[in-house]
């Protein structure tokens, strides 16, 4: 048996912009989705959602992975297993990772000899076939770990502090989010426009704060951000409560991670103050995740 893993990841900036060709930093982050093969006469594919043999409705990424080996190699029988630690469908890149950790399992298993750009790629396609469209973002920060600006590709510095993530469990369809930001730049473009750059910007100003490891000022950007996210229309009063509590009990800076109108929240906090940060939020009515930046993309377990 193989057993691979792959992060999740959130955005420190730039979220939203990004679709614009602004820059955006994300950051891999430890918690992870595991997903053993095996091989086996039928293919099988077990998850918390139950067992399966090729199924797109349960098991939509898995099935077009397993899809893609059936193209490129012999495959005909395998037993899969998923486990995963990243709460799903809440911008967390949940199906990034079970995507990226199944593709290294076949490729360990089966002797394909892809390169961890040919995972990345492979992963994105299978995105794009699954959602109809996809950013690489997800994917590219999955295969390879650590703090990117995106679509630079550029690496960072890997983030010394703690990451809470707070989640509100509301389902937010980042499609739609997407469409409204835009209908909004259609209807006010001078507005729009310039808030816009100025999340790029932010961006560009956080890469040399994130190097130089000035997280006080990371923080205090991130709210600006968060502001920002707030004014095109993607914030909800959830993740504003959130973000106020994990401020307001010592985090550097808080804002929505990913597409908004739902989903999480992360703030990055001191070590020292990560359980009032975690509490804080958890007693606004948040999921609390705590976590950290990992430089570990996808790898063999
Ligand atoms: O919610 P997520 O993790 O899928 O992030 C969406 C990020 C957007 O910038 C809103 C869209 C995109 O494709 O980049």
């Amino acid at each position: 048996m193989i057993t691979c893993s792959a992060p999740g990841k959130v955005y420190l900036f730039g979220e939203h912009a990004v679709v614009y060709g602004e820059p955006a930093i994300c950051c891999a982050v430890d918690i992870r989705t595991r997903v053993s093969v095996a091989p086996a006469d039928s293919i099988t594919i077990s998850s918390s959602l139950g067992t399966t043999d090729i199924d797109f409705k349960t098991h939509p990424y898995v099935s077009a992975v397993v899809e893609r080996f059936q193209d490129i190699s012999s495959l005909e029988g395998v037993s899969i297993s998923i486990e995963s630690e990243i709460p799903v469908g809440s911008g967390l890149g949940s199906s990034a990772a079970v995507t990226i950790a199944t593709i290294k399992a076949l490729d360990a298993l089966l002797g394909t000899g892809l390169e961890l750009d040919d995972i990345a790629r492979m992963g994105h396609e299978v995105e794009q076939r699954i959602q109809g469209a996809a950013s690489q973002t997800d994917t590219y920060v999955c295969t390879m770990g650590g703090v990117v600006m995106i679509p630079q590709r550029k690496g960072l510095d890997l983030l010394d502090c703690a990451i809470v993530i707070g989640n509100t469990n509301i389902f937010s369809s980042t499609k739609e989010l997407v469409a409204n930001v835009a209908e909004l730049n259609d209807k006010f473009p001078d507005v729009i426009g310039p808030v816009l750059s100025s999340i790029g910007m932010m961006s560009a100003t956080g890469e040399v704060l994130v190097n130089a490891k000035d997280y006080v000022s990371v923080g205090k950007l991130m709210n600006i951000n968060q502001g920002l996210l707030d004014a095109i229309g993607v914030g909800c009063s959830e993740l504003s409560s959130f973000t106020y509590a994990a401020r307001n009990s010592g985090a550097y800076g808080a804002k929505i991670t990913g597409a908004g109108g739902g989903g999480c929240m992360v703030a990055i906090a001191p070590h020292e103050c990560v359980s009032e940060v975690a509490a804080a939020i958890a007693s606004a009515g948040g999921e609390v995740v705590v976590t950290k930046a990992t430089d570990i993309g996808v790898r063999v377990e």
